[in-house]
């Protein structure tokens, strides 16, 4: 049994040093999860990991069953939930490669299945003020600091629906709202979590400069160089914050 869980984005199907214990297909009432949910120890830590966008990275940003994904986790017991998430950088200091931890979300996507409460359901508002769990946020960025990964601790993260990325206008428009990172996965994924009372945090780990931030075009190579650099250090502060969730 384990409370805790990682939820992996792109670049982060498998987690290497997950010593597997067994996986487990998950259907839920809300339609099936994205992957097998994989049970394991990390770094001394029971842990239990999703591959958000499938083991193959096949399912597109619009089309996470997102509610799916966090229902499977409740429904095993899941208390605290880190989610890998790649973004865009806007602000000076997202750089790509760099590890960033928000603390406020905006959300922009549109059509997804955003709540658990409807259907007749008894009307329920969450709190939303502080997106993020604080607990959990607090950890990731000793673990980071602790690995010496000069990481950022602070950062609004523009949810966009995708799959494609944003025109330079779009971005400008999300840096005047005070975006300071951009992702595709965020939301409903955080709002979800705080509907099921578990106690969600995001670790974000930049790709590339968002569209008008840099004079390149951005390719889906330098995305997934960065990437690879990124999920490195992802694995190492998680080294460092599994032990003490
Ligand atoms: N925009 C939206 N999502 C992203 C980006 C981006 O530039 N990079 C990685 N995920």
């Amino acid at each position: 049994m384990t409370d805790i869980a990682i939820i992996g984005g792109t670049g982060l199907n498998t987690i290497n040093g997950l010593v597997i214990t067994h996986r487990e297909m998950v259907n839920t009432p809300y339609g099936q999860a994205s992957s097998p949910l994989v049970y394991g120890e990390l770094c001394g830590s029971k842990i239990v990991f999703i591959a958000r966008h499938g083991s193959g990275h096949t399912i597109p940003p619009h089309q996470v069953n997102y509610r799916a994904n966090l229902w499977a986790l409740h429904n095993i017991g899941v208390k605290k939930v880190i989610a890998v998430a790649a973004v865009g950088g806007i602000r000076d200091d997202m750089r790509p490669g760099k590890v960033v931890f928000p603390d406020q979300i905006i959300d922009y996507t549109w059509s997804r299945e955003n709540t658990f409460f409807q259907d007749n359901q008894h009307v329920k508002h969450i709190d939303f003020t502080y997106p993020y769990c604080e607990e959990v946020r607090n950890l990731l960025i000793d673990g980071a600091k602790s690995a010496q990964l000069d990481p950022v601790i602070d950062g609004t993260y523009g949810a966009t629906q995708g799959p494609r990325l944003e025109s330079a206008a779009e971005i400008k428009k999300l840096e005047n709202d005070g975006c300071d990172i951009v992702g595709m996965t965020g939301m409903p994924e955080a709002a979800l979590a705080r509907e099921l009372d578990i106690c969600y945090a995001t670790c974000a780990v930049v790709a590339n400069w968002a569209a008008g931030k840099a004079d390149d075009v951005i390719t889906m190579e330098v995305i997934e160089a960065n990437l690879k650099k990124g999920m490195e250090k992802v694995r190492l502060l998680l080294s460092k914050t599994l032990p003490c969730l």
